[in-house]
């Protein structure tokens, strides 16, 4: 009971702040024990990613040039992990940064976005290790798979000039972050119980992570962002509520259940 609270209270801002919930149809392809291996493969790729977009932040914006060289050399090993199949995936838990990071002296908010950001990384990078755990317990081997059209389909939005670049991706990585947080929720009850614990494990620093990147894109922005983040919610969830024939943890409406639906 004091549990499903918890889940409650940190959904609630999530699902604010969404414009749509993920339809039934989703769930109900999610939850297949078929579609384990796509789901945990391509959330394992998710986690990667989410630390490599904060990493290209904190290298461009806030960084000076010693740190953003330690930056990278942090996450070579996931990289080469999973582009290349190098290493075991076991030694990435040895994976440090070695260095604190500088902070570049002429941008007001570069402080701000290393302490956030930095902390987002060695989360996600141990959530990616963790869907490796899952991975090996349910004898899911890694293989390549191709990304869904989600997070492309919000980045492309983005402005090319800055601040306003800066201040798109951070909006872009909230609603990513708010997404992955909503679909934890809503499949962790239909999975076996360990891999349930796990997805809900993750909600409380998912939920921080959406926070963090909607603080620091008002905070960056210094006027207001509404409507930006507004017309963002529009196309996430166009993304989320449209068909998809490619299932994915991030896909629309997937095609095959509406056929079915329809016969
Ligand atoms: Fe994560
Ligand atoms: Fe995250």
């Amino acid at each position: 009971m004091n549990k499903d609270l918890n889940v409650n209270t940190l959904l609630q801002p999530i699902i604010q702040f969404l414009q749509c919930e993920t339809p039934q149809s989703w769930i109900d392809e999610a939850i297949k024990p078929e579609n384990l291996p796509v789901l945990l493969t391509d959330h394992l790729i998710c986690e990667l990613k989410a630390a490599q977009s904060a990493m290209f932040m904190i290298r461009r914006y806030a960084v000076d040039a010693n740190s953003a060289a330690a930056l990278l050399e942090w996450l070579a090993p996931y990289e080469k992990f999973t582009y290349r199949h190098e290493g075991k995936w076991q030694d990435l838990a040895k994976c440090k940064l070695n260095k604190s990071m500088m902070a570049k002296s002429d941008s007001a908010y570069s402080q701000d976005l290393i302490d956030k950001m930095v902390l987002l990384i060695k989360e996600e990078l141990h959530h990616f290790y963790q869907v490796l755990e899952m991975m090996e317990t349910y004898g899911v081997e890694y293989q390549n798979i191709s990304s869904s059209r989600y997070a492309k389909g919000l980045l492309k939005h983005c402005k090319t000039h800055d601040p306003d670049a800066l201040i798109d991706k951070l909006i872009c990585g909230a609603y990513i972050e708010a997404r992955s947080c909503e679909r934890f929720a809503k499949i962790a009850p239909h999975l076996d119980a360990k891999l349930g614990e796990f997805y809900t494990s993750l909600l409380r620093s998912e939920a921080r992570h959406y926070q963090d990147y909607l603080s620091l894109a008002t905070q960056i922005a210094q006027k207001d962002i509404s409507t930006r983040i507004a017309f963002f919610g529009e196309q996430e969830a166009e993304l989320i509520s449209s068909t998809d024939a490619d299932f994915k943890f991030h896909s629309g409406r997937p095609i095959v259940n509406l056929e079915i639906q329809n016969v």
